[in-house]
């Protein structure tokens, strides 16, 4: 999804900086576009900083000032681009404009040259708001289909107190998730997830792991926290950085894994194990690097706690799903695993087909539930085999009255 934000000038243009965090929270690409007056609020700078990307404040930037013909055609091509424009702070001035059509810059350019939503959140004096010309012009805006975020009562910063203040950047952030169909079904889950390998040492210097990358655990809490759960996501050592929106556990043995899902588990309402956790560890990990000795060495290994398994006990309404990575079998696995674990979902994976498992951008799942239901899912990116794990445990809340149904989806 591609958002424009547009900035016009007011004390509020800082809050400016927060909405767009919030809406890259929700996996919005937001491409701001500052009119001349709310340069003198904030910078640009700030907002390339935090979009990564050229922060747009004429409508013709050309070198040295003059124009040159890419700039003079991008805002059709941004307009073009763009799932939707919001406007946040609209000022008084800014709106008039938008009510008449007026495009003198490149922010109001592109209000006419766009077809996607719209939506304004002004701020302004409390005078200025409540004049007729701004409530003729809101007037106007709305019935052409414009959703307007009506700004707080409060104190104003002209030291005035009434309506006039900015929305806040959730209200804001939310009427933009709504009209881009972002929905926050998962707003009541508290969700821990736990993602990548585990690590056993032998020595200071060697390890037993696994080939895990993290990738399904991570893309599993980034969907999450944009579908609106508070995410705790408890990783193994990957190279990946947390998704944004998430609380991040850093963890590196079973252990470790072990009392973090246990810890965070009490305060939540559902587990996704989708970390590929070490079964067995030595037993006897030396302070000391081992020498070679020329010798054949033994390592005696244990067996590690059974984190899901553990978890399972006592867990009352709160749903645990657990993955099971096979290499042959599947179905009957998974379905073992559903039983000797307590799981209400095993998500199965045959590690061995092609475009799934370890280290790759897609999988191919089936999903098996507690009350009978399975789903096999084609191949597919793992950001969106994570949304059909998460439809299941919407599902799981509210049992379906058909509960053998076998259900493909091919
Ligand atoms: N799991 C766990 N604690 C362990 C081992 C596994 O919580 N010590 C979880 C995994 O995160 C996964 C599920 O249990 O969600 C199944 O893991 P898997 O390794 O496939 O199953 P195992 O129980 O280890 O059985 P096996 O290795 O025999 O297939």
């Amino acid at each position: 999804m591609r958002v424009a934000l547009g900035v016009s000038g007011g004390v509020a243009a800082y809050k400016a900086a927060e909405l767009v965090r919030r809406l890259q929270q929700e996996g919005i690409d937001v491409q701001v576009v500052m009119t001349r007056s709310a340069q003198e609020f904030i910078t640009p700078l700030t907002f390339a900083a935090l979009t990564g990307q050229k922060v747009i404040t004429e409508l013709f930037s050309g070198e040295s000032g003059g124009a040159n013909v890419e700039s003079a055609i991008e805002h059709i091509a941004v307009a073009q681009r763009i799932d939707l424009l919001v406007v946040a702070p609209a000022t008084a001035n800014v709106i008039a404009k938008m009510a008449r059509g007026i495009s003198d810059d490149f922010l109001t350019t592109l209000y006419l040259a766009t077809t996607a939503p719209v939506i304004v959140a002004p701020a302004m004096n409390v005078n200025m708001w409540e004049h007729a010309a701004t409530q003729e012009n809101i007037g106007t805006l709305r019935a052409r289909g414009v959703h307007v975020v009506a700004p707080e009562e409060g104190y104003l910063a002209c030291g005035m107190t009434g309506a006039g203040r900015l929305a806040g950047v959730d209200a804001i952030a939310q009427a933009v998730c709504a009209r881009l169909g972002i929905e926050h079904d998962l707003r009541d889950e508290t969700i821990v997830v736990t993602a990548g390998p585990t690590c056993e040492d032998l020595d200071p210097v060697r390890y037993l792991t696994n080939r895990s990358s993290g990738k399904m655990g991570y893309a599993l809490a980034q969907a999450a926290a944009r579908r609106g759960a508070r995410v705790i996501l408890i990783s193994g050592p990957v190279r990946l950085d947390p998704p944004q929106g998430v609380e991040f556990v850093s963890v590196r043995s079973t252990e470790q894994m072990h009392r973090a899902v246990l810890q965070h588990f009490a305060g939540a309402t559902a587990l996704i194990m989708a970390a590929a956790v070490a079964d067995y560890r030595p037993i006897a990990p030396q302070a000391a690097k081992i020498k070679r000795t020329g010798e054949r060495l033994t390592l005696e290994l244990e067996s590690t706690p059974d984190i899901l398994a553990d978890a399972a006990r006592g867990k009352g309404e709160r749903i645990i799903i657990g993955f099971a990575a096979e290499t042959s079998d599947v179905a009957r696995h998974a379905r073992g695993k559903l039983e000797s674990k307590q799981a209400d979902l095993i998500v199965a994976n045959d590690v061995t087909a092609e475009g799934a498992g370890f280290d790759h951008d897609t999988n191919v799942i089936t999903l098996y539930a507690r009350d009978g239901r399975e789903q096999a899912f084609p191949r597919m990116p793992k950001i969106d085999a994570a949304h059909r794990i998460l439809d299941q445990l919407r599902a799981l809340r509210t049992p379906s009255p058909q509960i053998s149904e076998t259900q493909r989806v091919r």
